[in-house]
């Protein structure tokens, strides 16, 4: 008896990072620049806030949005914080930003539905892209400076393209969509019938004060889809959750995905994670700016092509000049280097490498300086 599994989920890869920071940890001696994620804790407040929650019993299901006070929270401090007005019944509260994004794309796609993702991007969107029965379009921005030039997406809109993905701060290079860039694409994008997925997890973690975000064309209000997590401000990935801001409309819908799917976020760690929207993560900021500031300079020193990131914690440097691909490149540079950083491949971009600076300044240094004695053997 053969049966066949689900085609969409036959065709995906692995999370390529992953099998490659494995590689870092299976090699003895190697420093790995791969990791994701802040090397801070959770605030002692807000993980108090989950130890008061247990105590009291609040263990029951929660409302499948997540709490009511939550959701006010979330709603205060995006108008607080961001200028941005979403009402709590726009708000579902998801299993991390991960949540968000498979809730948002599988509310919004049909099969064989466009999906531009400026590239390079994080790698997650296309596997979710792939298993909601999307296609994927890959829209490169290397050449602009990780810039989307509007011109090249009004060339890549179709009849059939149903969203664009957009990440600024972005993962994995650090970039930050300027005034210029983003005033062109709401010209693109004004009057089109496409969804426009903000992913805004960077940006509570920015370096610049100029920073705006598309999410702000309140005019598009019902074809903007923002998701967001406390994974990376608040030092809470393990905790696994986010939100996702729609419109009513896609809301009432994008609830059926998220609440068939998981019910709801977990009810004790809600009172925590309205606890970390009061965290002021000023101090935080500045730690990352500084170790930016620092991996940027030792990179440019090496005489490699960096744009300066204006936020997020990578930094993703052009290799091309060594001429092998990104994976050999990365492979050679753990084996022979001990030091790991992730290969562009995995982001959908040849010729770059992405460095993380969520390490300490001896764990930089250490790191930095074998990439510099790897690429001065080449
Ligand atoms: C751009 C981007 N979006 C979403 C996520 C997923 O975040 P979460 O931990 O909230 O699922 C990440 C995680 O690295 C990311 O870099």
């Amino acid at each position: 008896m053969e049966l066949t599994l689900n085609r969409a989920v036959l065709d995906i890869p692995p999370i390529g990072i992953r099998a490659f920071a494995d590689l870092a940890r299976s090699t003895p001696g190697a420093v790995s620049l791969t990791i994701g994620e802040p090397d801070l804790n959770t605030p002692e407040a807000v993980k108090e806030a989950a130890k008061r929650a247990l105590d009291a019993n609040d263990t029951h299901y929660p409302e499948g949005n997540g709490n009511l006070y939550l959701r006010q929270a979330i709603a205060a401090f995006e108008r607080r914080r961001n200028g941005l007005a979403y009402d709590p019944e726009e708000i579902i509260v998801t299993i991390g930003a991960t949540g968000a994004l498979f809730a948002g794309l599988f509310t919004i796609l049909n099969p064989g539905d466009e999906v531009i993702i400026p590239t390079p991007a994080f790698s997650l969107y296309e596997a979710i892209v792939r298993l909601c029965r999307g296609v994927p379009v890959a829209l490169p921005t290397e050449n602009d400076r990780f810039q989307v030039d509007p011109d090249k997406l009004r060339r890549a809109l179709t009849a059939k393209t149903k969203a664009v993905i957009l990440t600024s701060p972005n993962n994995p290079t650090g970039c930050v969509y300027t005034q210029e860039t983003l005033e062109g694409l709401h010209r693109v994008l004004k009057d089109q019938p496409v969804f426009v997925l903000c992913d805004e997890v960077y940006r509570q973690l920015t370096y610049t004060d100029s920073f705006r975000s598309f999410s702000a064309y309140q005019d598009m209000h019902d074809r903007i889809l923002v998701v967001q997590s406390f994974s990376k401000p608040y030092a809470m990935t393990g905790w696994r959750v986010g939100y996702l801001m729609a419109d009513a409309a896609v809301r009432e819908r994008a609830q059926m995905v998220h609440q068939y799917g998981v019910v709801a976020a977990p009810s004790f760690i809600q009172p925590a994670c309205a606890e970390a929207l009061n965290y002021d993560n000023s101090a935080d900021v500045a730690l990352f700016r500084r170790r930016r500031d620092y991996v940027y300079s030792r990179l440019t020193e090496m005489g490699l092509p960096v744009e300066k990131p204006e936020g997020a914690f990578y930094v993703f440097a052009g290799i091309s000049q060594f001429g092998m691909d990104s994976l050999t490149f990365c492979t050679r540079m753990v084996r022979e280097g001990l030091v790991a950083a992730v290969p562009g491949c995995y982001f959908g971009t040849e010729g770059y490498m992405r460095i993380s600076y969520c390490y300490g300044d001896d764990e930089l240094r250490d790191g930095l300086n074998r990439i510099q004695r790897f690429i001065r053997s080449l």
